[in-house]
């Protein structure tokens, strides 16, 4: 028989002076937040085609940006052969951004229509920003309107801010940079926003349905919600031709343009896991926003598409 060491009474006594100092439902509270914590712990997401703790994914995200920041338009030319410059065109001409002379609304029949309030989240390095400021002034006239651009990434809205520099809008109060968690707007007020457009974007959000519930928080009864995001492809043929490019090309074109091939092989298998068409209006749905027939407008093929939803009024 094993003689009772030094070490065993003080830790049955320091056990009894503990359980005697707390009372029972204090210990029980703590077990239980023990227990959420441990929860909250074991939720995993994707990041890409593994699968970490939601608390990583943020960081993890924040990493891959930061490290294609500098490169992110170059490649981003290289790796869609060009083509999100069509895309995004199509995706703010089809929003027709700005006031213009049919539709907008005055607040009394003596006083002026009032400005929007555009907000571009996950708005990176600025392109669909830029695009929505020359819509609403070369096409509707509207000198007034203005882009709030958003993004969790400092580098990536470093690069937007520098480029810009290179636009009419250098220094205009008509465009603004704000750091922020599209999952958390606290900055911006409820009702506040016209048109809240996410290009590329929520597909890295750890929590999309928490950030969808956002924008619908923040935007205005009427306003638009409006979404550019990688899709699925419906031609058995296009989806083998578009696979064989993401996945053989992609990374490659990462390494050598941008020293980067995790950040490129991240980037495509995030494009993977992201809900379908059909899913993705539902979680627009599920958000409160109404979805307007057709629910979704494929561009090439489904590679990519744009989802609307109005907030009712
Ligand atoms: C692929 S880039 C798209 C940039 C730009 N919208 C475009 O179309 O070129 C994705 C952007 O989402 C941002 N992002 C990722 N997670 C975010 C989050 N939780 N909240 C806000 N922005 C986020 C990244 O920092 C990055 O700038």
């Amino acid at each position: 028989m094993s003689k009772p060491t030094l070490w065993r009474t003080p830790t049955r006594l320091s056990r009894r002076l503990i359980a005697a100092k707390q009372p029972y439902r204090c210990l029980s509270c703590s077990f239980r937040l023990a227990q959420e914590q441990a929860k909250q712990d074991a939720k995993t997401t994707h990041f890409g085609f593994e699968n970490v703790p939601e608390s990583e994914k943020e960081s993890r995200v924040g990493a891959v940006f930061s490290s294609v920041a500098s490169s992110y338009d170059t490649m981003n030319d290289l790796m869609s052969l060009y083509i999100h410059r069509l895309w995004k065109d199509r995706f703010v001409r089809s929003l027709n951004p700005g006031l213009h002379p049919t539709t907008a609304t005055t607040t009394s029949s003596s006083s002026p229509p009032q400005p929007q309030t555009l907000l571009d989240i996950a708005g990176g390095t600025g392109d669909i920003a830029f695009r929505l400021l020359s819509h609403a002034t070369d096409i509707n006239n509207d000198t007034m309107s203005r882009v709030i651009v958003s993004d969790i990434n400092p580098a990536m809205l470093s690069e937007g801010k520098k480029r810009s520099l290179e636009t009419p809008w250098a220094g205009s109060e008509r465009l603004s940079w704000v750091e922020a968690n599209a999952e958390r707007l606290s900055m911006l007020d409820d009702a506040s926003i016209d048109l809240y457009t996410v290009a590329f974007g929520i597909r890295n959000f750890t929590n999309k349905q928490a950030a969808l519930e956002e924008a619908f928080r923040v935007l205005k009864p009427g306003g638009i919600f409006a979404c550019l995001e990688f899709s699925k492809v419906g031609n058995r043929l296009l989806n083998g031709v578009y696979k064989r490019w993401s996945f053989g090309a992609i990374p490659l074109i990462g390494q050598l343009v941008a020293g980067d091939r995790e950040s490129y092989q991240y980037l495509v298998e995030s494009i993977e896991k992201f809900p379908s068409q059909r899913e993705f209006v539902g979680m627009i749905e599920q958000a409160g926003f109404m979805v307007p027939e057709p629910a979704w407008e494929d561009l090439t093929g489904g590679i990519a598409a744009i989802h609307r939803g109005f907030k009712p009024v």
